[in-house]
């Protein structure tokens, strides 16, 4: 069955208001649920009243106080029908049977390390009772919470605390939580369980005091310190950036072991993955410190971005998930060094948003149709869906952003919005049509531009000629020009500033490039120049530049643009690692510019900046040269490619690297603020350098720093080179590691993936070991993910293995997790995205192992859907 944006229809009826009493039992919860319905005056008028229902049983129903006899409805798993309901306000009263710890879904009501917590969105409400579960039906929950107090000592709900105490006779306690503000079901949640907590006031900027509280596994308290600060950081910032002010008299996080995602956002009541709450100096890296800063911000600003404006139905995912997502973006640039997270957002987005736009799961930022809403909590949606807003503001301005902004909230603040409400308001506030520029979420593919530039010294002037296209993609054969905003400048060659100008480019630096071609004449140039463009990745496009390496050094140098100086760098490598790749001709002598540029770069800068410098350093991954390649791909060879390049790299620069490496030793305690960590990141790469000059140099100090190490960061950065070196000290460290922290669950999820990471042949071998590991759990989503998402993900040589073993391995765990755990298993399978740019051998292996999977007769609508667009026309 496909879903289409097409026939969307309003609701037939709304439920405005919501009680429910849950009677929490390991595996018999009762919930009764009363409902206070009425006929949707925008609904069809003689409709049934069909709600939702996924895996239930119906216990008890009755109409206005009344039991519904038989002949009246109809129940079953999927749906409960109503055939004649009436046609004014009345109050449906449900109850349903569900066993939470027979759950493995984790999605409605499900147990984790012996708490009860709920996921619901996009529909995991409709598995705790019978519901109108889409996001348009909005309703104000009132929810009692009922549990053995041994079991359950902490209830939590969404809204406010409004009772508590204890049920007469029993060992049972209950807690009434009221929300306020109307919201979707798929924003409801509950919490009971043990739960120890950190805490404090928040005071909003309009006075009120908020109780912020962060839950946690009890003893790990000391672990929540630093989301909590977090929370506190987000929400004065949200206040400041974008006026917006919490609006309930507590916020709570919960984190758990077992969860699809990496967090939600519901109302008051914010349920985590515990790998984005859990940290400490001992257990979590700087990487991981900066995940849980952002992904506590993100759910946080869902607050406005999401709840308080929600999203019509599941095609408008993008307007609460691309628009948060650049909130978060915002926040961590903010709290941190913007150029050096713009280029992480940027590797992210290549990483992951490019290869999808490649592929066959291809799919538009607001989707046209689905089969499964689950697979499209996708990085186009999030991640191309933010630098659509991003896209917004680099073409409006910061202030008319702002005031769009405020419009677009005060406007539909309590109601289901499109993409249409959002950009209206910006179309007010600007008088400006922004029809065109809504082409971006409507066509898929990442579009190509070409820019060749023409310097005429006689008339001192710099013609730049820019053609784009984009590549058909699923459903979408033929393309339309996009609205692309280019934001460029001139660079002399020898670093000063050039007086040229342009009408055409606005007073911020940037051009409008909106037709499939189009010219740009710079006068008052007086040298030729070396332009830089797309500054600050000001469109989510691939770029073929007609400049040679010597212009892009020039660039690397001088920029005053710091995302393009690292940008020109990149080119340099990627053209390198290219060429030696698929055995082209590239000029020995550019090899040695690259090195010897980056070499004076690290000297001169390297202090500036060390979490910049570190960036500068580290070349482009072997996906993304797969990816650039784009067709008949050898990993084995760009994986020689890149060990070669790198070792060039570290030779010409080895005094430099080691100079810094010794000079950036960590003095003082840990501290995960963005300088300390950036320090600890460059002297990473600098040893991760030495290695690839020197295996026994690089063996001798990684086996130093991993046993002196200090902090989480600096250990497991040392086990990272060890594993790419093979050995007994190798094997030795991967042991203590291992045993060190047998008790730790998300520290040995690092020491799963460093494993699954290994490019050798007996990679595999150690993966299936690690399965029997009693550490790892086929049903838990970070386990898996850690060690098989991994080896899916991380591992170009070992899954794209020519003999097929590692597709043939991936499918098999997709086919074991499916029965248990739908979402996770669509999610590995994923990993087969790219299977079409591979070269011959390896394509018709993975096609073999997609067909396989796909001849399954009991696959899961989620399974299903990726398997079969994934071999689409193949
Ligand atoms: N809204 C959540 C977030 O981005 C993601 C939840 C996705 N869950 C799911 N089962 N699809 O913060
Ligand atoms: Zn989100």
């Amino acid at each position: 069955h496909i879903v289409r944006l097409k026939d969307y229809r309003p609701s037939d009826f709304l439920i405005d208001r919501v009680e429910l009493d849950v009677r929490l039992d390991p595996r018999a919860t009762r919930v009764t649920a009363t409902l206070s319905l009425r006929p949707n005056p925008k609904g069809r008028p003689d409709a049934p009243l069909v709600l939702d229902g996924d895996e239930l049983v119906l216990k008890g129903l009755s109409l206005d106080g009344r039991a519904l006899p038989a002949g009246e409805f109809e129940a079953g798993p999927q749906a409960l029908t109503i055939s004649q309901p009436p046609r004014q306000p009345f109050t449906l009263t449900v109850e349903t049977e569900i066993d939470p710890t027979a759950n493995t879904k984790l999605m409605g009501l499900y147990r984790s390390g012996g708490n009860y917590c709920t996921q619901c969105e996009a529909d995991g409400f409709r598995r705790i009772t019978y519901f109108l579960d889409r996001p348009d039906v909005l309703s104000v929950y009132t929810t009692r919470i009922e549990a053995d107090r041994d079991e359950a000592p902490v209830l939590l709900g969404n809204g406010n605390p409004v009772e508590r105490g204890a049920v007469a006779g029993t060992n049972r306690h209950y807690a009434v939580w009221h929300d306020p503000y109307p919201k979707p079901s798929y924003l409801f949640a509950l919490v009971g369980g043990r739960l120890g907590h950190v805490g404090k006031t928040f005071v909003t900027m309009s006075g009120r005091p908020v109780r912020l509280k962060v839950y946690v596994e009890p003893g790990k308290e000391d672990r929540a310190g630093y989301a909590l600060d977090a929370l506190e950081r987000s929400m004065r910032w949200d206040e400041k950036v974008f006026g917006r002010e919490y609006d309930l008299d507590e916020f709570n996080i919960v984190a758990v072991s077992d969860f699809n995602m990496g967090a939600m956002e519901n109302k008051g009541l914010n349920i985590f993955n515990d790998k984005y709450v859990l940290a400490s100096p001992e257990t979590a890296t700087d990487a991981d410190y900066a995940n849980i800063e952002a992904i506590i911000a993100h759910e946080y600003f869902h607050n406005w971005s999401g709840n308080r404006v929600t999203c019509r139905d599941w095609f408008q995912l993008c307007l609460k998930e691309g628009l948060t997502v650049f909130r978060d973006q915002e926040f961590s640039s903010d709290e941190r060094s913007r150029p050096v997270h713009r280029i992480a957002e940027v590797k992210t987005l290549r990483a992951r948003q490019f290869p999808e736009d490649a592929s066959p799961l291809a799919h538009p930022v607001r989707p046209q149709q689905y089969r499964e809403i689950n697979n499209f909590y996708t990085a186009t949606v999030y991640e191309k869906g933010a630098e659509i807003v991003r896209m917004l503001k680099t073409l409006i301005g910061d202030e008319d952003f702002r005031r769009g902004m405020d419009l677009y909230f005060e406007r539909c603040d309590g109601t289901a919005a499109t993409v249409e409400d959002f950009l209206d308001a910006f179309a007010t506030v600007t008088g400006r049509d922004l029809g065109h520029f809504a082409r971006w979420y409507a066509q898929a593919g990442t579009p190509r531009v070409t820019v060749g530039g023409t310097y005429d010294a006689a008339a001192q002037t710099y013609r730049l000629d820019f053609a784009q296209s984009t590549p058909p993609t699923p459903g979408q054969p033929q393309k339309e020009p996009m609205a692309i905003p280019v934001r460029l400048g001139l660079v002399a060659r020898d670093g000063t500033a050039l007086p040229a100008r342009s009408e055409r480019v606005s007073p911020q630096g940037v051009f409008l490039f909106d037709k499939a071609q189009d010219s740009l004449v710079f006068t008052g140039v007086t040298s030729p120049p070396v332009p830089s463009l797309f500054r600050d990745f000001s469109a989510p496009v691939r770029t073929s530049l007609d400049l040679t390496d010597e212009d892009l050094l020039v660039l690397l140098r001088h920029d005053t643009d710091a995302f393009n100086r690292w940008q020109a760098g990149q080119t340099v490598a990627m053209r390198l690692l290219v060429a030696l790749a698929t055995g082209a001709a590239a000029p020995d002598g550019n090899f040695d510019a690259l090195a010897q540029a980056l070499r004076d770069f690290v000297i001169r800068d390297a202090e500036r900046d060390p979490a910049f410098a570190a960036l500068v350093l580290t070349l482009p991954g072997e996906s993304d040269v797969a990816q650039e390649i784009g067709a008949d791909v050898d990993p084995d060879a760009i994986h020689r490619a890149r060990r070669e390049l790198r070792r060039i790299v570290a030779t010409v620069c080895r005094d430099a690297l080691a100079d810094i490496y010794d000079r950036f030793a960590e003095t003082g305690p840990y501290s995960p603020d963005a300088a300390s960590a950036g320090r600890r990141a460059l002297r990473n790469v600098c040893l991760d350098l030495l290695a690839a000059a020197d295996a026994g140099l690089g063996e001798r100090m990684a086996s130093a720093q991993f046993e002196a190490a200090s902090n989480m960061t600096d250990r497991l950065a040392a086990l990272g080179v060890l594993t790419t070196l093979p050995g007994a000290a190798r094997e030795d460290a991967l042991a203590a590691f291992g045993e060190r922290y047998a008790g730790e669950p998300l520290v040995l999820d690092k020491w799963f993936t460093l494993q699954a990471s290994i490019q050798e042949d007996g990679t595999l071998q150690r993966i299936r070991s690690l399965m029997e590991h009693p550490a790892f759990s086929i049903g838990n989503p970070n386990r898996v993910r850690s060690l098989v998402g991994s080896f899916a993900m991380l591992n170009p040589t070992q899954f794209n293995r020519p003999d097929g073993q590692g597709y043939d391995f991936v499918a098999d765990v997709v086919l074991r997790v499916d029965p248990l755990n739908p979402q996770v298993a669509a999610r590995l399978l994923t990993a087969f995205a790219t299977w079409r740019i591979m070269e011959e051998g390896r394509r018709n292996r993975a096609c073999e192992a997609l067909r396989r999977i796909a001849e399954n007769a009991s696959l899961s609508r989620d399974v299903a859907d990726i398997v079969h667009r994934s071999l689409e026309d193949a």
